[in-house]
């Protein structure tokens, strides 16, 4: 059964509390938490003192996807703030920097993950592979949620689930961007474990049915 991971990008900012409370009284998996610095994403969005509010509201696993320039600066202060999941770019640093940051996110007894942009190859995760518990595939460019899925990325999604299949069966592929009840599909047919949906999780209908397609 794959898991949904709906991002609080797309959630009333004014009322998050009642929006996350609401993901797990809907069978959400988990709550994924888009960080945004401005400078390796062109917007703006939230930080650790959000997280922390986040932890004392919810049980369900916090998956903070940290869009920021050289995020090993700020690994240790998201976990301290409750992230059980953190997931940096590969983009965003040296592959030396990149690779303390996992060694850092283990450490600390958090999980790791690493995420590629859709320009990214997926031989560009083969030096982290050994570091990381979960490897997350976007699937628009990272920024701004209710952008259009870009299938062309399923390739990339096979391919990695069959070069972790040799050098790391246990890590896990997760997609984000433009995911919905239509392209969860091809998404879960190549590979994809988990799925992070912002505005197809909060514009639903009925959260709840949407919750269970995903899952399905
Ligand atoms: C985009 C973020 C996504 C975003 C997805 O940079 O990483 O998590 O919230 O939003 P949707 O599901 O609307 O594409
Ligand atoms: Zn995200």
């Amino acid at each position: 059964m794959a898991k949904i991971a709906p991002s609080i990008l797309s959630a009333d900012f004014a009322n998050l509390q009642r929006d996350i409370e609401d993901i797990a009284a809907n069978g959400g998996d988990w709550v994924h938490v888009d960080v945004m610095d401005g400078l390796f994403v062109p917007n703006i969005t939230i930080g650790i003192p959000v997280v922390k509010a986040l932890r004392s509201v919810t049980a369900l696993p916090l998956d903070v996807h940290l869009m920021i320039d050289r995020p090993i600066r700020y690994v240790e202060d998201f976990i301290k703030a409750g992230a059980d999941w953190l997931t940096v770019h590969v983009e965003a640093d040296t592959a030396e920097n990149t690779l303390a940051a996992l060694e850092k996110i283990r450490s600390l007894g958090c999980k790791a993950a690493i995420s590629l942009k859709p320009g990214t190859p997926a031989e560009s995760a083969l030096p982290f592979l050994h570091l990381c518990d979960m490897i997350l595939v976007m699937t628009v460019e990272p920024g701004f949620g209710g952008q259009k899925f870009m299938a062309d990325m399923m390739d990339k999604l096979r391919h990695l689930r069959r070069i972790l299949d040799t050098h790391n069966p246990g890590c896990i592929l997760e997609v984000d961007g433009g995911v919905d009840s239509t392209t969860c599909a091809v998404c879960k047919e190549n590979g994809a474990e988990v799925l992070v949906a912002g505005s197809a999780y909060f514009g639903a209908p009925d959260r709840k049915a949407f919750v269970q397609i995903i899952q399905s």
